[in-house]
């Protein structure tokens, strides 16, 4: 196998088409990074595999895999002649090496490494959590540090976000991840897929008091989370209802209110672990980012908590709040920019924490398992 060149990192920007395939978006985008930071993102194309996964009310790895091999060339072309850029002038190839659904986290990823050892440029294997963090920083000025809440269907975590590759788990779900909670939560009561666009829709016509549901870890000392509780809480509020449009719409605020109160009493306690571990002199940045980060009243309290807490708020526009290549074209800019280059064997990640080693210590509070959603 030939070895991938070194990067040149004295450009004064840097073209990247970045790959997305850890889950159930097909995506590819091309992206120009300037030496100053600043970024003109040239394309951004994403195939969303919904219809495909719609009749089993989740993500089927196997039919995800064959979506995205299908899929992945012709959207690779689109993001490249969208972009008006010809092949020769991109200097480097990033795809998402995990952590994801390895089937589509293979395609994306060999995909990249054919394309980068016949053109000749450098690979960068990109953390898909490393792309939700940095999001942000594809619409706004986000300097470092800055507090993290990563809330996906995948994953729900805290993180103090020092740099590129900086990392601090301040808080993660002990069990399910948030969107997971709210993919769950449409599924017992029929609301359709993916369930957390649905649940908010139902929320909008319900009374968020209609249904008494737990806080799960509300006022704890760590920042870690837990939705199993509440998850079975609405499951059995949904039996006991009379599964009217009604008690529909009652369960789905009532649940949203419940998701949302236990994340911001998390954050709260966050904020307190992210002003310990940064200098006071920081202007303290509170960021969302994930698929959950849509959520219209999540957005809302965070904007309360932050102003109340004296630190700023950002929010990445919807389009980059769920799984999209873009993101993963800026980690690989800011990466290769910064001479981190992959080599063109580097592997497929199931699993793979941003905080490395850290991520195999217990859980802050004490009892769950670290899995993969954490
Ligand atoms: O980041 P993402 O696209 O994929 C993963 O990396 O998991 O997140 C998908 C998750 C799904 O669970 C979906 O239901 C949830 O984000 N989601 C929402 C909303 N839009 C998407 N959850 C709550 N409210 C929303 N508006
Ligand atoms: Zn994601």
């Amino acid at each position: 196998m030939p070895n991938a060149p070194k990067p040149n990192v004295k450009q004064d920007s840097l073209l990247v088409l970045g790959l997305e395939s850890s889950c159930d978006e097909t995506a590819a985008s091309v992206l120009r990074r300037h030496a100053d930071g600043s970024i003109d993102l040239l394309s951004n194309i994403v195939a969303s595999q919904d219809e495909e996964h719609r009749p089993f009310g989740g993500v089927v790895p196997e039919i995800a895999a064959r979506a995205h091999m299908r899929k992945l060339d012709p959207i690779i072309g689109k993001a490249i002649k969208t972009a008006g850029v010809d092949w020769n002038a991109i200097d480097g190839i990033a795809a998402t090496a995990g952590p994801g659904l390895i089937g589509g986290v293979i395609t994306g990823l060999m995909g990249a490494k054919g394309l980068a050892m016949s053109l000749g440029k450098p690979l960068i294997a990109v953390n898909h959590l490393e792309g939700h963090a940095l999001s942000p920083r594809l619409t706004e000025e986000c300097p470092f540090p800055y507090l993290l809440l990563l809330v996906s269907g995948g994953h729900s975590q805290l993180l103090s976000v020092r740099g590129l590759g900086e990392y601090e788990r301040l808080g993660s779900t002990v069990d399910d991840a948030a969107g997971e909670a709210f993919d769950k939560t449409a599924k017992v009561m029929g609301l359709g897929f993916p369930g957390g666009p649905q649940v908010q829709a139902w929320a909008e016509r319900g009374n968020p008091e209609g249904v008494k549901l737990p806080r799960p870890m509300i006022g704890r000392d760590h920042a870690d989370f837990s939705f199993a509780g509440l998850k079975t809480a609405v499951a059995r509020a949904w039996e006991a209802s009379d599964q009217s449009d009604t008690a529909k719409a009652d369960i789905a605020a009532s649940f949203q209110r419940a998701i949302t109160d236990a994340m911001i009493d998390r954050v709260g306690r966050a904020m307190t672990l992210f002003r310990n571990v940064t200098s006071e002199h920081d202007r303290a940045r509170l960021v969302v980012a994930g698929g959950v980060a849509a959520n219209t009243e999540l957005r809302a309290s965070l904007k309360q908590i932050a102003e109340a807490r004296n630190f700023d708020f950002i929010a990445p526009p919807l389009k980059f709040c769920g799984d999209n290549a873009a993101m993963i074209a800026l980690a690989g800019a800011e990466r290769l920019a910064a001479g981190l280059i992959d080599d063109y064997n580097a592997p497929a990640r199931p699993r793979w924490p941003l905080d490395g080693e850290a991520a195999k210590s217990a859980p802050k509070s004490g009892y769950g398992k670290k899995g993969p959603k954490s």
